[in-house]
């Protein structure tokens, strides 16, 4: 399984924040927002990552976040000139893709509880699996809807009346099938080849899984500024309340074990003195305690 992470688009909604830096680079709390879907798909074991935004934001990607060999990963960039859709990303990373099967995750969904994501793409064994989570404005989503036995009837992009209040979440695991899937459907009439008819075209095909997602677990949105600001004060109470870092990829590529224990120090080492390397220097020890 390999990913792509997708952080183009010209985060309008988020005007004046977004005129010199884009949106996915945004601090959430303590952190860029690319780290918190960068890490939940490092968490699942994914080793290959293919980083799509505008030619203008690369190097700022290329500067945070580099080659990825410093957290055990790789790390390809590729351009989205314009916002033609999700599912355009699929047509740039054909060669990245190969013939392997793909995660596409959205750079701006923050996610925090549970182990869904790492089970789906354990157990992922082809077709497509998909997520729902309830929300009080589905309308703003791609929205599934449920027969009386639980599984997929609809998908609808933005609905004017929604079906159900189940909306799908910027994370998505496909099979090899899904460049050809993306090649062949229309741009819709925003002009934008629409993630939910790749959706659409698995459920016809009778491959799509769609699986809720519980109470407890948060998918939060960083779409406008108070949107943000929420997501920002519900990462930095789950991260003070539980003495635990939520969205830090040298956490989670530790535990991995796509580095060791020697690689995680010698990376503490090149940080400036901050609550980030505090923080590491805590897992450090607390690594140290637990193997004696
Ligand atoms: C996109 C998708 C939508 C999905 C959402 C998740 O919406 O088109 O189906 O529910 O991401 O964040 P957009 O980012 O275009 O508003």
């Amino acid at each position: 399984m390999k990913a792509i992470l997708l952080a183009g688009g010209t985060g309008s909604r988020l005007y004046p924040l977004t005129s010199v830096l884009s949106k996915q680079l945004h601090a959430v709390y303590d952190k860029p927002m690319i780290y918190y879907p960068l890490t939940v798909l490092i968490a699942a074991g994914i080793r290959e990552f293919c980083l799509i935004s505008t030619p203008a934001d690369i190097p700022q990607f290329r500067k945070l976040l580099s080659d990825g060999r410093q957290w055990g990963i790789s790390i390809e960039y590729m351009e989205q000139e314009r916002p033609r859709g999700i599912a355009e990303a699929f047509i740039i990373a054909e060669e990245f893709i190969g013939s392997d099967n793909i995660t596409l995750m959205l750079g701006d969904n923050i996610f925090f509880g549970g182990d869904y994501f790492p089970r789906a793409i354990a157990e992922f064994r082809g077709g497509a699996t998909i997520f729902a989570y309830h929300v009080k404005d589905p309308y703003r989503y791609g929205v599934v809807e449920f027969d009386q036995s639980g599984s997929a009837l609809s998908i609808e992009e933005k609905p004017q009346n929604p079906k159900s209040h189940y909306a799908i979440p910027g994370i998505y695991i496909y099979d090899n099938q899904i460049v050809e899937i993306a090649r062949s459907i229309n741009p819709s009439d925003r002009g934008e080849l629409e993630i939910t008819d790749v959706n659409l075209e698995y459920l016809r095909r009778k491959q799509l899984s769609v699986r809720r997602l519980s109470r407890g677990f948060a998918w939060l949105d960083a779409g406008t500024s108070t949107a943000l600001q929420e997501a920002s004060a519900y990462i930095e109470a789950i991260e003070r309340r539980q003495g635990i870092k939520i969205g830090c990829p040298e956490e989670a590529a530790f535990i991995r074990n796509f580095l060791s224990l020697s690689d995680l120090e010698a990376l503490i080492h090149k940080m400036p003195s901050c609550e980030y390397r505090d923080y590491l220097n805590l897992v450090v020890s607390e690594a140290y305690r637990s193997h004696g």
